[in-house]
């Protein structure tokens, strides 16, 4: 095992597609006697070292679960932490994707969010069309309404089966989902995902998210091109 997910043979499948939980910015920041905005400030951080790292992975698409349609529940001032740290983290780091070729891509009801995020995201979508490896923000996401949305979707266009329905997803563009990351320790779904994790490899690791580095990634991924998948069959 090399670490850096960069193995590949006739026998080993590699993932296109890996989605991750980002869980445990606030136990980080608790561990440490901290504001839970340090936690999710680190926690970005964390994002930023992977979308670096994620080059000679060779993965067509990361999705990455930054806010929940359930998230609005938290405190006001957590849900303004989260989305102040939003707008930096567009501005600081969007020359960066467009110079390394990253491809924003966002799903949920985005369009939701505040006029000014929309219009950033809108803006960072265009200057980004052309990048070779996806990055997926999932904004305002709550899968059971994004199937919903699907579902309403086929059944005025036509019959409802499952291709109508992928295919209406927000994840339509995107290659099928290889392998579910959730960190810290917690072992749900929590509403992510749902539709197409139908066939995908869980992972389940313990670490924190501030705490996860590229190498974790590239762990997984070595993991995952060893794992024999059936889809139901033998
Ligand atoms: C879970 O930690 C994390 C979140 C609810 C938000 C994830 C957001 C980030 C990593 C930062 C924003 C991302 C981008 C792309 C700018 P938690 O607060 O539920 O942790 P806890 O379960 O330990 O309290």
């Amino acid at each position: 095992m090399n670490g850096v997910g960069t193995l590949g043979s006739e026998t080993e499948h590699r993932a296109r597609h890996v989605a991750i939980i980002m869980d445990g910015n606030g136990r980080w920041a608790k561990k440490r006697g901290l504001p839970r905005a340090i936690g999710h400030q680190r926690g970005v951080e964390a994002v930023r070292r992977l979308v670096r790292g994620l080059e000679p992975m060779g993965l067509e698409c990361l999705t990455l679960y930054a806010f929940s349609s359930e998230n609005w529940k938290r405190s006001e001032d957590e849900v303004d932490d989260l989305m102040n740290l939003m707008r930096r983290f567009i501005k600081s780091d969007l020359p960066e994707f467009v110079e390394n070729g990253v491809k924003l891509k966002i799903i949920g009801d985005w369009r939701a969010l505040a006029p000014d995020i929309v219009a950033m995201l809108e803006d960072a979508l265009a200057q980004t069309a052309n990048g070779h490896q996806t990055l997926a923000v999932a904004l305002n996401y709550g899968a059971q309404d994004e199937i919903a949305r699907a579902a309403t979707q086929a059944a005025s266009e036509g019959e409802i089966t499952p291709d109508a329905i992928s295919q209406r997803l927000d994840t339509h563009d995107l290659p099928p989902l290889d392998l579910l990351i959730r960190t810290s320790g917690e072992i749900r779904l929590s509403n992510f995902l749902l539709w197409q994790a139908a066939y995908a490899e869980m992972l389940f690791v313990d670490t924190l998210w501030p705490d996860f580095k590229p190498e974790h990634l590239g762990q997984a991924l070595d993991d995952f091109a060893r794992r024999e998948r059936r889809y139901g069959g033998r």
